[in-house]
């Protein structure tokens, strides 16, 4: 059949219009924030914020899932720092993925894999422990999808690896229990006994805290810490801790326990060993929930450094501006105060945790 002119001009445009529509449609394929595979299989992201940047043009409507892996519920911290990410995620109306590791290192890695699988949109997470991260770290980047960490730290020499650390210093914390202790006994004679009550082996803030204390108080040889044991961040177990500390040393002074449950659990064992908290021993110790504030305002609980456990709306926030493709700090840092037993008993009625 012989084309005319303008049988010609018909058959060209529709070719365009055709390919026009092709083109248009590959585009918003490899841009759909789910489909973060395809997307770093065409072009191969070099982190995962720039892989995140394409789940930016999802439609603005699409609701985030993030997944939070949590360490446990070992302590009252704990409990309040759930709860504040729970909140807070649903006030964003984000979905929340949320587990619960039982304080074991393969149950986070296990849940921040299935979260992976699952294409959420963040991962977060308090690791159990500093180090061992990297294998995981690294099949969520090649992922796509961007990690937040929050409370703890890890070790990893690649911070490309996660967007940023979202929690306390403490290291500063350590130092500021060991600051108290050095100014009251800065004219003492002879030597101060103190045991030690560590968090979790191996984690964050049971590495820092131990150094920072241990920086400050060797301004005072007479400061000697004579035991250190871990009490798992727990009550139970800092109960345990403590009644084998009175039962192998004659003469204890002070006890520095990485937590306010630790401490609980020790107050315990001082008690039904006959001597009062507080006084036959000074007791210092980290977080600042409503039950260690209760027993410093009864004076069992001389000094406590706070550490906050409310991190959900600034986790909320910095998981919207990773998914705007905004630049965020990689280090934000939580402010905190101290309390004496004086000042705790005065705080009790605000304390929200
Ligand atoms: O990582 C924060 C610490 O973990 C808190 O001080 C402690 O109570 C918790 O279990």
């Amino acid at each position: 059949m012989k084309l005319t002119r303008k049988m010609g001009i018909v058959l060209a445009a529709s070719v365009l219009l055709l390919f026009t529509a092709a083109c248009g449609s590959g585009g918003s394929g490899s841009g759909s924030g789910n489909n973060t595979s395809g997307g770093s299989a065409e072009a191969p992201a070099n982190s995962a914020a720039e892989a995140k940047s394409e789940s930016a043009e999802a439609p603005a409507d699409k609701k985030v899932t993030l997944g939070f892996a949590q360490v446990g519920a070992e302590s009252g911290w704990r409990t309040a720092n759930t709860t504040s990410i729970q909140d807070s995620a649903k006030e964003a109306g984000f979905d929340l993925k949320f587990s619960d590791a039982q304080q074991k290192q393969e149950n986070q890695i296990k849940a921040i894999r299935t979260y992976i699988q699952q294409k959420v949109d963040v991962i977060a997470f308090s690791p159990v422990v500093e180090s061992g991260w990297d294998t995981v770290l690294k099949e969520a980047k090649d992922a796509g999808i961007p990690v937040i960490l929050t409370d703890r730290a890890v070790d990893s020499k690649d911070t490309s690896l996660y967007e940023t650390f979202i929690g306390s210093d403490f290291v500063e914390e350590g130092r500021r229990a060991g600051q108290w202790l050095v100014d009251k006994y800065k004219d003492a004679a002879g030597d101060v006994n103190i045991v030690e009550l560590q968090g979790t082996t191996g984690s964050a803030p049971a590495n820092d805290r131990k150094a920072g204390f241990a920086e400050v108080i060797k301004s005072n040889p007479n400061l000697k810490v004579i035991a250190s044991q871990t009490g798992d961040f727990t009550r139970a177990k800092g109960k345990e801790v403590m009644q084998a500390f009175l039962k192998a040393n004659k003469k204890i002074d002070v006890l520095y326990a990485h937590n306010d449950d630790m401490a609980l659990g020790a107050i315990q064992a001082i008690e039904a060993a006959g001597l009062k908290p507080g006084e036959d021993i000074v007791i210092i110790s980290i977080d600042g929930v409503k039950d260690g504030f209760t027993a410093a305002s009864e004076g069992k609980i001389n000094f406590i450094v706070e550490c906050n456990p409310l991190l959900g709306p600034q986790l909320m926030q910095a998981v919207r501006d990773v998914l705007d493709g905004k630049e965020i700090p990689k280090r934000i840092v939580t402010v905190e105060g101290v309390f004496t037993s004086e000042e705790a008993k005065k705080e009790l009625p605000n304390r929200k945790y």
